[in-house]
């Protein structure tokens, strides 16, 4: 490690930061825009972009303008999309019919974006959550998330996306065994070549608050979802989580959120070594958003450092709604 003979004044740091070259050369973490996931929120119609109050610059996207976002990304060199649909109340039950219907508007965009650019990666989420009226992840039974009648239905989700074109399913739900049921019903239906990247260490966290918003959860959500997502207290545990969706067949592994979670990114990657991401979530930028519209921080640096902090902690990529904005910075 760092040497005793590393003594002032003949050595000194600061020469190597003096200037632009110099510091450029001495990096020890690149960001670019292939270490990029693009979070896009869908929501039916067409021509339609739909501010989300609580995340100003994200909107709603209708199909065809997410087919243009799409093309976007394609551009900017970002690999992928991750998306996720704005669900009306209507449109909720109890038994999140929606998620398994080939003609929900996950799968409708699926099939559009790769009819237009092919080349482009699409990441689905796999979670009830958009789909029950009381916003929770799985089926509630008695007050209860059930685990196992969920996991069931997450396989049939999770084929649907994936049938509808989706190349990474991910599963955000936190039940016990979904990974390996997951892995067994695609390969059982001819989908071998679909990747699972697990949610593996996803806390039950504040900062999701804006996302329910933008998915329309957030006025439908009973409780909270401490019984199935992490502990914030917990490291230990993360580390069994990614264990056993590894053991599963996860092909890579989630931490989220990113920004408050560096240690666990740290600890995941060190220890087993996986294709590691994280999500820098809603509430991660909102509260970037509004500081810099505040002008109490410079938007532009917020978003680079931050990112490039979740990089420097191990990630491997991140997932992003300023995916699009920092390609375009990192290109300038
Ligand atoms: C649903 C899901 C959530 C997010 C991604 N998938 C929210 C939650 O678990 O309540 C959060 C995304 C974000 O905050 O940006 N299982």
């Amino acid at each position: 490690m760092t040497s005793v003979t590393q003594t002032f004044p003949a050595t000194r740091l600061r020469r190597l930061r003096r200037t632009p070259w110099s510091r450029a050369l001495v990096a020890e973490t690149r960001l670019a825009p292939a270490d990029l996931i693009w979070a896009i929120v869908l929501r039916e119609g067409e021509g339609v972009r739909e501010p989300v109050a609580s995340m100003p610059g994200v909107e709603r996207l209708s199909v065809d303008e997410a087919v243009n976002a799409a093309r976007e990304a394609k551009a900017l060199g970002i690999p992928a999309l991750a998306l996720f649909p704005f669900t009306s109340k209507e449109d909720r039950s109890a038994g999140a019919e929606l998620a398994f219907s080939a003609e929900n508007l996950m799968c409708r965009a699926a099939r559009a974006i790769k009819d237009s650019v092919p080349e482009i990666g699409l990441m689905a989420d796999v979670a009830l959550d958009p789909y029950t009226d009381h916003g929770h992840d799985g089926f509630l039974e008695d007050g209860e998330i059930v685990n196992d009648r969920t996991v069931e239905a997450l396989v049939r989700q999770a084929v649907i996306e994936a049938r509808a074109g989706f190349d990474i399913v991910a599963p955000s739900d936190m039940m016990d065994g979904r990974v390996a049921a997951i892995r067994r019903g695609l390969d059982a239906d001819g989908l071998s070549h679909v990747q699972i990247m697990s949610y593996a260490a996803k806390y039950a966290s504040c900062f999701y608050g804006p996302y329910r918003d933008a998915i329309g959860s957030s006025g439908v959500l009973k409780g909270d979802k401490r019984t199935y997502q992490m502990d914030p207290a917990n490291t230990d545990e993360a580390l069994r989580e990614v264990a056993m969706d590894i053991a599963e067949g996860a092909d890579s592994v989630m931490v989220k959120p990113a920004g408050a979670y560096l240690d666990i990114i740290w600890r995941v990657k060190e220890a087993f070594a996986m294709p590691t991401f994280a999500f820098q979530v809603s509430g991660e930028y909102a509260m970037i958003m509004a500081a810099a519209q505040n002008n109490w921080i410079d938007e532009n640096r917020a978003i680079l450092e931050s990112l490039m902090s979740i990089r420097r902690a191990g990630a491997d990529g991140v997932i992003t709604y300023f995916a699009a904005r920092a390609a375009r910075l990192l290109a300038a």
